[in-house]
């Protein structure tokens, strides 16, 4: 029993990042507000921002309830819930600066098998949620080109994206697509193709596509404020009546999905062994990043609810809200041009999580817990280039096929779970090795890593009880392959029987 306990000591965790045949150290303090800024705006915003107000439908029962124009409130609710979050994130980035994001931090502090759980919840975080990401990328893609690029809807529109829409002419595609042994192709061509374009740029190496980042964030703050600035002169505040159509619950039920606009401020610490003086800069990108995109989400949500009423932001009627309300307000171009705005800006959030995937996946693989052969990295390149191609491949194949609005929940449960964990986490290690140097701390530790963990359990409270389920299913699949393989083949688990390191430490 032990043994699943078993904790790797922080000075083995900082040796490794230290280690000459590792990831180079080329990041910066900017470098990672742009990739926290570059994670974060993206699909939440440009796509799941319409389900959050609208609420959902499936075969005419209410899966969750829309905020209506309240929506400004689920941001603060989430802005104050992440923050919280994000201070312990920082806490513990800044101690333990080393690949793997929140699978390392808990590894040192929670043990073995709690990191186990956690590096497999954040699959679904930055795997999972680049589905979810590449589908909304596809999705504008089609309002971008739809003047000139006429692909048939069958190779734009994923299997389970018709199965799931309440939309009769999405439906409608399951009988008219093509067939093969009675299987109706229903592919997203353009979400397949951008994810594979980034894994060759991930291919590259870090500085490029760290550049290639930053070009992308300009972009995205452009749009952004595009969207604000010609939309604010259409308001019809007739449209913020009723503010909160739904109570309460429309507010909880809308945060708990656009919750995804959140994820991937902690997805820089997954850079933390590529960073300068991480120390100091880790805390800046976190918490930088952070504060910038809930002001401009909370601006965002007021323009858009006071554009157009809450009840047109319908998911499975438009899939692009913002590019939808401008052209509904008679401003095409500027929708136009929003289109091309989330179009960078997703392709933005696609670079950070596949390149934050494949080291979480490296750590675990170096650990052991995976197999050896994927925390290889590339001769010339010094990226983890297994693990990079079997995250691409994999994202692929589900936005190939997948439905977007079916994974924002899985993502979302997941990635609050893990936060969770990393607020616990903080305590446990301020209790456990009181000690040990803290470069950033967390202040009033008690109240900021509790009402962390319980805001955020909150807000997945708000979720529909088919995400809890989904969760409960690959959490059991975790434990089942952890037991099979990663229990066995732990360096850690050896390195306590060599006597190299001391044994269980909780
Ligand atoms: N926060 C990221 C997005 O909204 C995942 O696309």
């Amino acid at each position: 029993m032990h043994q699943l306990f078993r904790r790797k000591p922080i000075a083995a965790l900082l040796a490794e990042g230290d280690h000459p045949n590792g990831l180079q150290r080329a990041l910066g303090a900017g470098d990672l507000i742009m990739l926290a800024i570059g994670a974060v705006i993206g699909a939440g915003i440009f796509g799941a921002i319409g389900t959050a107000a609208a609420g959902q439908t499936v075969d005419g029962k209410v899966v969750r309830s829309g905020a209506g124009p309240a929506l400004v409130l689920s941001f603060l609710l989430l802005g104050f819930a992440c923050a919280l979050a994000a201070l312990c994130y920082a806490e513990l980035a800044s101690m333990i600066p080393q690949a793997g994001s929140a699978y390392a931090y808990s590894y040192a502090t929670l043990g073995e098998l709690v990191a186990w759980i956690i590096g497999w919840d954040l699959i679904l975080e930055y795997a999972v949620g680049n589905v979810a990401v590449a589908i909304s990328w596809g999705d504008y893609f089609k309002t971008l080109t739809g003047g000139w690029l006429h692909l048939p809807p069958w190779l734009t529109t994923g299997y389970r994206t018709a199965l799931l829409s309440s939309n009769a002419e999405v439906h409608g595609l399951l009988a008219q697509a093509p067939r093969v042994a009675g299987i109706p192709i229903l592919v997203n061509v353009p979400a397949f193709a951008i994810v594979m374009l980034i894994t060759w740029l991930l291919m590259l190496g870090v500085r490029e596509s760290a550049r290639a980042n930053n070009v992308m964030v300009v972009v995205k703050l452009l749009a952004l404020t595009l969207f604000v600035v010609v939309g604010i002169s259409k308001i019809n505040p007739a449209n913020y009546h009723p503010f909160m159509p739904n109570g309460f619950a429309g507010v909880h039920h809308g945060a708990a999905i656009v919750f995804f606009a959140y994820i991937g401020f902690d997805a820089i610490s997954t850079a933390a062994e590529e960073t300068k003086n991480p120390q100091r800069n880790l805390p800046i990108g976190i918490l930088g990043g952070l504060a910038i995109c809930t002001v401009i989400y909370i601006i965002v949500g007021a323009v858009l609810t006071g554009m157009v009423h809450y009840t047109e932001l319908d998911p499975s009627v438009h899939a692009d809200p913002l590019a939808f309300a401008l052209q509904r307000v008679g401003l095409g171009t500027a929708g136009w041009l929003v289109a091309l705005g989330a179009v960078f800006s997703m392709t933005a959030v696609l670079l950070v999580f596949q390149y934050g995937q494949p080291r979480i996946f490296y750590a675990m693989a170096r650990d052991g817990l995976l197999p050896k052969f994927a925390a290889k990295l590339h001769g010339k390149y010094h990226t983890p280039y297994v693990t990079t191609i079997i995250t691409g491949l994999f994202v692929a194949f589900w936005a190939l096929i997948g439905d977007a609005g079916e994974t924002y929940d899985l993502t979302n449960i997941g990635t609050l779970f893990a936060f969770v964990l990393v607020c616990i986490g903080v305590l446990v290690l301020r209790y456990k090795d009181p000690e040990r140097p803290r470069p950033f701390r967390v202040p009033f530790v008690w109240p900021v890593c509790l009402g962390g963990a319980a805001a955020c359990l909150f807000v997945m409270w708000g979720l529909p009880r088919q995400a809890w389920e989904r969760f409960g299913w690959w959490l059991l699949i975790g434990l089942v392959v952890y037991a099979g393989y990663g229990y066995r083949r732990s360096t850690l688990r050896r390195d306590v029987a060599d006597g190299t390191v001391d044994g269980p430490g909780l």
